[in-house]
């Protein structure tokens, strides 16, 4: 039997979208352990809300919205959002743990184990209902992976409607065999637990393979292109002590410098301001493994004369942030190294200057490949001579990355969104175009072989521009020499 997580609930509207949310009454022992709440860490969340500075309405808006996308392709709708399982990187030695970004839009309940279940009403008394599942409290376990909330603290911190153990998800789904529901739902992978494969098959049955199972993707991702202010306030954080840890890690950079070494002080400027991990493996590379697009190694030494490549950024209550930084380890650009830097600069503030709304990843992506094309060409690594196929397809090697991408909880936000949606305010994307020449390039001129430069910023849509999130780490060459070394 499925029993209901009694809660004392007194409803408060949430106006703008519609939805009926919950607050929670304050008279009863507070419950919620396993992630912080207002109750554990006030330093860090406001009462309501239920991830650092996201409220229980915000939730819920974004579940009643994500709960419209979707009726408008069909009328009883289920939806399954799976959280990420817990990684092992040797014998009962987990990763540290990484929730799902679509399941964290949704609930924002950050521990490992749970299902969001969202469905519209069949009794039709409220538009949908969202039922989280998650791991029931568990003492023996709790000793060593420390306290999980369990149900009532899971319904205690979302203000979700209905909250169960995992258990009791076959049970529940079981009312959803009738052909009549579409099923909205990404395939499990390997890393989900046996016993979860089998209840979805058991209970969906042949539906699992029929045309009424569709992925929630695209509507889910359309969602989280579109930042509310709360999370802008969030992302502009996570952009502004990225840039910040930028300028630290210049000011104390003196050649020779082990990678290693900046990757930790890039790490530390960021975790002391509070971002709690990297949003990505950052590249740290001296001289010609900048063009390594990739590298991730970071262990070599940078030699007076070289360039370094940072391209890092934090994590700050779950929203990423990317910035990428090129400067000279010892403070001063050579003639041949601030030529090449000035070119990416001028395409760099080119494309940003085109952010606005109504334009497009694609347009600004033909803008920056023009604008290289012709900077390859006033530096002669391109002869003018060749004609424009030849011209475009030598730019794409000197350049055979993406002009940016979408940014939200994941680094690469929204990757499926088509490139040619117009850009709208409160979207938030990079800018980093960049020009590499491996030291074994024959077709450049000698002196600018490996050499490779990007520089990439954060970038708000606003309603009437763009605004530069990163911007308090600076471009211009000589900002970046009056930084370097400083300290
Ligand atoms: N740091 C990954 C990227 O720039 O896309
Ligand atoms: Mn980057
Ligand atoms: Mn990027």
């Amino acid at each position: 039997m499925l029993k209901r997580i009694k809660h004392v609930v007194s409803i408060i509207e949430c106006r703008s979208a519609g939805v009926a949310i919950r607050e929670l009454s304050t008279s009863r022992p507070y419950s919620c352990r396993g992630q912080p709440s207002y109750q554990s860490h006030p330093h860090l969340l406001k009462q309501g809300e239920v991830c650092p500075g996201l409220t229980q309405a915000e939730f819920a808006t974004r579940r009643w919205r994500l709960m419209q996308a979707v009726s408008a392709d069909a009328s009883n709708n289920l939806l399954l959002i799976m959280s990420a399982t817990t990684r092992y990187m040797s014998n009962d030695i987990p990763y540290p743990y990484h929730q799902d970004t679509d399941f964290l839009y949704l609930c924002g309940f950050q521990q490992p184990g749970g299902v969001l279940v969202l469905h519209s009403e069949p009794t039709q008394t409220r538009e949908h209902v969202s039922a989280l599942f998650v791991p029931r409290r568990d003492p023996a376990r709790e000793l060593w992976d420390g306290p999980r909330s369990g149900p009532d603290g899971a319904a205690e911190l979302t203000g979700i409607d209905l909250a169960f153990p995992i258990d009791e998800l076959p049970g529940y789904l079981s009312r959803f065999r009738d052909p009549a529901w579409t099923l909205w739902c990404n395939e499990l992978d390997l890393d989900h637990p046996g016993w979860l494969r089998r209840s979805f098959d058991v209970v969906l049955g042949e539906a699992r393979h029929d045309a009424r199972l569709r992925s929630p993707n695209n509507y889910l991702q359309l969602l989280r292109l579109v930042k509310s202010p709360a999370e802008q306030h969030l992302m502009e954080m996570a952009a502004k002590i990225t840039a910040q840890a930028l300028v630290d890690t210049m000011a104390t950079c003196k050649a020779p410098v082990d990678e290693a070494y900046l990757y930790a002080k890039f790490e530390f400027e960021c975790r002391v301001r509070g971002a709690e991990i990297l949003a990505y493996p950052p590249v740290i590379a001296g001289g010609n493994r900048a063009n390594t697009l990739h590298y991730v190694k970071n262990n070599q030494i940078i030699k007076n004369g070289e360039l370094v490549l940072v391209d890092g950024g934090c994590e700050y209550r779950n929203y990423a942030s990317d910035v990428t930084r090129t400067w000279p380890v010892n403070g001063r650009f050579s003639a041949v190294q601030v030529a090449v830097y000035e070119a990416v600069l001028r395409v760099q503030r080119a494309c940003v200057a085109q952010c606005r709304p109504g334009t497009t990843l694609q347009h600004l992506q033909q803008l920056m490949l023009t604008l290289l094309e012709d900077e390859l060409q006033e530096l002669r690594i391109v002869d003018t001579q060749l004609d424009h196929s030849e011209k475009r397809k030598a730019t794409q090697r000197y350049c055979p990355h993406h002009v940016g991408h979408f940014l939200g909880l994941d680094v690469h936000d929204s990757p499926s969104v088509p490139h040619n949606l117009p850009l709208q305010p409160a979207m938030l994307l990079t800018i980093e175009p960049g020009l590499y020449i491996p030291e074994g390039d024959d077709k450049a001129p000698a002196a600018f072989r490996g050499i490779g430069v990007r520089i990439e910023d954060d970038i708000l849509i606003t309603d009437t521009g763009a605004r530069v999130l990163s911007a308090g780490c600076p471009t211009d060459p000589e900002d970046i020499e009056s930084i370097c070394g400083s300290r």
